[in-house]
């Protein structure tokens, strides 16, 4: 069915912002400063950087030569590509890990809309005990279901209006204003009593602290943070034009996504070292238990100020979270829509109600459902693992092995030229990573997950 009409990017900014958007989300913003600080701040980003340059770029031009040539949701590309082989089962594993986090990602994705909500009721009062409020937020079976209802139907809105009308018209409205509240966030954070020891924390590295574990950290986080593996890219990739430069939207994308992980940190450390007693490595709990502690306390003097700095730092996770939420159930829209050959309406609202369903129940499990186990872990962390830690990386192996190995070297240079018409004079270096650096880089982290 891939060639039914397929809708298109209108133009080259459509293009960097919607791939932008999928790749800017709560890892940035939410898991990002949790693995900094987990991490020993500074020499986690040194590796981090290294991790985006030489790994997550290539894999993410892969990504998009495999989507742009052969015109088609990410199962279909893979057959289209390489007929009668095994290759197809990477774009439908694809399909299956962001069905499976775009129903966990959706119920952080509403604890953020919950915060929003809060922090603009002023909330965050004085004398909250904050892990208290987050826990029984949680575990709330009604609340915490509601906001992942409301979530995915915020997600539908822009999922069913289209490529055109919906993706890229949201993108472009959203990643601008995403831009906006971070710059005014860090210059806010800037001026807090705590920004020199927090910047010193984020920005002097300590390299005694490069251990193994901090290189797979780096490694798992880069590939999360870039939106590799779970076919996202590809699929946008299928609308981009014949004239996007490739390399070069993958570089803008990266840049863009760094940038906003490093501006989240110069947001939150500056902030946690402003109250006395706060620590910078709380983990999941820093954006939800330890920053209203900081809103609260830091700016008890001017309480304008914290009720805007908290609401506007909300929004900022929820505008990141729908951006990142509205690529996966794209994934899995395209796939339904062109493969059963739905309307693309009716395969939108298929995704929408099972990813609600499975939602709810990911949801669930901090509450009513926290003593439902297999293998020992929650259905939550039981998505978060099967996706994030073994299907992600296995994808991203395989998928630069797919095109350093498998595709022809003919059909990967003419797409990554467009047909001869770009000079891209660090081709070969790219086929080196991709053959050989990318294959072993990601096996280790993988072999490493799993044997944990
Ligand atoms: N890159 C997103 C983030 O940093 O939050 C998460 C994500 C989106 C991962 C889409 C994978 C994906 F396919």
């Amino acid at each position: 069915m891939a060639n039914m009409e397929r809708a298109n990017f209108g133009s080259k900014l459509g293009v960097i912002l919607a791939s932008a958007g999928s790749a800017v989300g709560l890892g940035n913003i939410w898991r990002f400063p949790c693995e900094v600080g987990q991490n020993g701040g500074a020499a986690f980003l040194l590796v981090y950087l290294a991790c985006i340059v030489f790994l997550g770029v290539p894999v993410m031009v892969s990504e998009f030569l495999i989507g742009r040539h052969s015109r088609a949701n990410t199962a279909t590309a893979y057959s289209i590509l390489a007929p009668h082989t095994k290759w197809s089962f990477v774009g439908l594993m694809g399909v299956v890990s962001a069905f499976l986090i775009l129903s966990y990602y959706t119920v952080v994705a509403g604890w953020t809309l919950e915060y929003t909500v809060a922090a603009i009721g002023d909330q965050f009062t004085a004398g909250t005990d904050f892990t208290a409020f987050f826990n029984n937020f949680v575990a709330n079976p009604w609340k915490a279901s509601l906001y992942v209802v409301l979530f995915m139907l915020l997600t539908h809105i822009v999922i069913v209006r289209g490529v055109t009308d919906g993706i890229e018209r949201f993108s472009k409205v959203m990643m601008p204003m995403l831009l906006f509240i971070i710059c005014v966030l860090v210059i806010c954070a800037f001026s807090m009593p705590g920004s020199a020891e927090g910047l010193t924390f984020l920005l002097k590295p300590d390299f005694s602290k490069i251990t193994p574990k901090v290189v797979l950290s780096a490694m798992g986080q880069a590939f999360f943070s870039l939106s590799l593996g779970m076919g996202c890219l590809c699929t946008y990739a299928s609308y981009f034009g014949k004239d996007t430069n490739l390399m070069k939207t993958a570089g803008s994308v990266a840049a863009i996504d760094t940038m906003v992980a490093f501006m989240a940190g110069f947001i939150i450390f500056p902030a946690v070292y402003s109250v006395p007693g706060l620590s910078p490595d709380a983990g999941p709990g820093l954006v939800f238990v330890t920053l209203p502690n900081v809103f609260n306390i830091a700016f008890q003097g001017a309480p304008v100020l914290g009720y805007v700095f908290s609401v506007m730092f909300y929004l900022l996770l929820v505008l990141a979270a729908l951006t990142s939420t509205i690529s996966l159930h794209e994934v899995v829209t395209a796939y339904v829509h062109e493969r059963f050959g739905l309307s693309r309406k009716v395969g939108a609202n298929i995704v929408t109600l099972s990813c609600m369903a499975l939602g709810i129940v990911c949801a669930l499990s901090f509450g009513v459902l926290k003593d439902f186990t297999l293998f020992h872990m929650t259905i939550f962390d039981l998505f978060d693992y099967v996706s994030a830690k073994f299907l992600m990386p296995l994808a991203g192996m395989l998928i630069s092995i797919f095109t350093g190995w498998y595709l022809d070297r003919k059909l990967v240079q003419s797409e990554v030229t467009n047909e001869g018409r770009l000079r891209v004079p660090l081709f070969r270096f790219y086929i080196f990573l991709l053959k050989y650096f990318a294959p072993l880089a990601i096996g280790i982290i993988f072999v490493n997950e799993l044997f944990k």
